[in-house]
């Protein structure tokens, strides 16, 4: 069964009688007239059938616990849907972890991970009720426990490994190879099991956890990554007699930017792990552990568009095109940071014969801000709504104020209404943590 990912466009999207696009209902040159661009539209119909789709395609499996990783689009509005959803929330700041608690989002289902946890971010943790920290690293096990001994707590953690498999997806997303800043290697968890068993009486060690990239095409990465982890709890259970009953494997189902891209769908993804699951607890004579994920990519980012208005043009004689848009990288830095590529449609011209060879670029003063390259459209006219498709996750939530231009509006778009869910930023929000020393008055 196909699932929202495997689509370019959010599942909502069609033309309109005004011959315009129109997403969640909601025309969408009307949301750049209304709200002003560059602005991220989110069709909540497209979430939430993500989310459905996770819950089905795992229903049989008895133990099973999602999460969507916070990264991809943090904000109070996302953890309201996600909570409706039945999802926790995998969060990795303190920032993140202020979010959801002042979202009201229940605490006991949150997942605290990275690999440099602060002193501060600890602490905020345990107070804030976090469900489940994945360790990261020696430093981590003895600052947790520490903190844990001072609150008269036990936390309940993972360890995160590195299992060892690549995945074929750009290196900066690749993060289960051997050598990367995140996790334990599994020669030293021994060493981490016996600290945890001898010392740090205050963590209680549940699971392993492991995420081997994001952007993830192939099943067979899911597979061999379950296959390690489970000879790895085969081994501790015969030599330390614990049985690990949590198995996280991450995030990283793909999604489709263009049309080169072909990701499986969830139920593809969800068969391959149940299956893989079954087969190496009996292989190893496991008790079939909870199956964690912590998607974000999949959950969001087909379900989001980022609205820009055409500017100035310009023609390099025997050259490119170029047309500029009132954003950039400021927010949308994949392009610059990893060559990603997307569709992209004029949104009051959707039909228009797509007869030139365009490349557009944005307002920032970096010859490297291009949002799209060589792309063909229909021939864009100043004022022309350009439709970025499909991003949803790591936009936002890798915007930036570079050239103090501010961060975009996000809204929420469903059966013809629109919401605001991020309001745009303001000049004196922007100027509002500049201090000018006494000194220099
Ligand atoms: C530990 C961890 N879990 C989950 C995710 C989410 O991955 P994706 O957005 O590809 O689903 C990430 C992304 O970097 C991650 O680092």
């Amino acid at each position: 069964m196909n699932t929202p990912n495997q689509n370019i466009k959010p599942v909502t999207t069609r033309i309109n009688e005004n011959n315009n696009i129109e997403i969640g209902g909601c025309d969408l040159v009307e949301l750049a007239n209304k709200y002003g661009t560059p602005l991220y539209v989110f069709d909540e119909q497209t979430i939430r059938s993500m989310t459905k789709s996770y819950k089905d395609a795992f229903k049989d499996y008895p133990h099973i616990n999602m999460m969507f990783a916070a990264k991809a689009f943090m904000n109070k509005t996302m953890c309201k849907i996600m909570q409706q959803e039945g999802f926790g929330l995998d969060l990795c700041s303190g920032g993140e972890i202020y979010t959801a608690k002042t979202s009201g989002f229940d605490m006991s289902k949150t997942l605290f991970n990275g690999n440099n946890k602060s002193y501060d971010e600890l602490v905020y943790a345990l107070e804030c009720g976090i469900g489940t920290i994945s360790v990261d690293n020696f430093f981590e096990l003895a600052l947790l426990n520490n903190i844990a001994q001072s609150q008269n707590k036990t936390v309940r953690i993972l360890l995160r490994i590195t299992p060892g498999i690549e995945c074929h997806t750009h290196e900066y997303i690749q993060t289960g190879h051997l050598d990367c800043k995140f996790g334990f290697d599994l020669t030293q968890l021994d060493e981490a099991i016996e600290l945890i068993r001898d010392e740090y009486s205050n963590l209680n060690f549940i699971g392993l956890h492991a995420h081997i990239g994001s952007q993830i095409f192939e099943k067979k990465v899911y597979f061999d990554e379950i296959d390690v982890i489970f000879k790895e709890i085969k081994r501790i259970k015969d030599k330390y007699n614990i049985i690990l009953h949590e198995v996280n494997l991450g995030g990283g189902l793909g999604i489709k930017y263009t049309e080169k891209d072909k990701p499986i769908s969830v139920y593809d993804m969800a068969k391959t792990i149940t299956e893989a699951f079954d087969k190496f607890s009996e292989k190893y004579d496991i008790e079939k552990p909870t199956i964690f994920i912590e998607p974000g990519r999949s959950i969001v980012g087909t379900a989001g568009v980022t609205l820009y208005t055409a500017g100035s043009s310009k023609q390099v004689p025997k050259g490119r095109k170029y047309q500029a848009v009132d954003g950039g990288m400021s927010d949308n830095i994949r392009p610059s940071l990893y060559q990603a590529e997307y569709t992209v449609e004029i949104a009051n011209n959707p039909n228009g014969t797509k007869n030139e060879k365009v490349t557009i670029a944005g307002k920032h003063c970096e010859s490297g801000d291009i949002l799209a390259e060589n792309i063909m459209l229909p021939e864009i006219e100043e004022g022309d709504t350009l439709c970025f498709y499909t991003t949803g996750a790591y936009g936002y939530s890798m915007a930036s104020n570079y050239n103090r231009v501010l961060k975009p509006a996000a809204v929420l778009v469903n059966n013809g209404k629109s919401d605001i869910i991020i309001n745009r930023q303001t000049y004196e929000q922007l100027c509002e943590s500049d201090v000018i020393p006494d000194r220099l008055n």
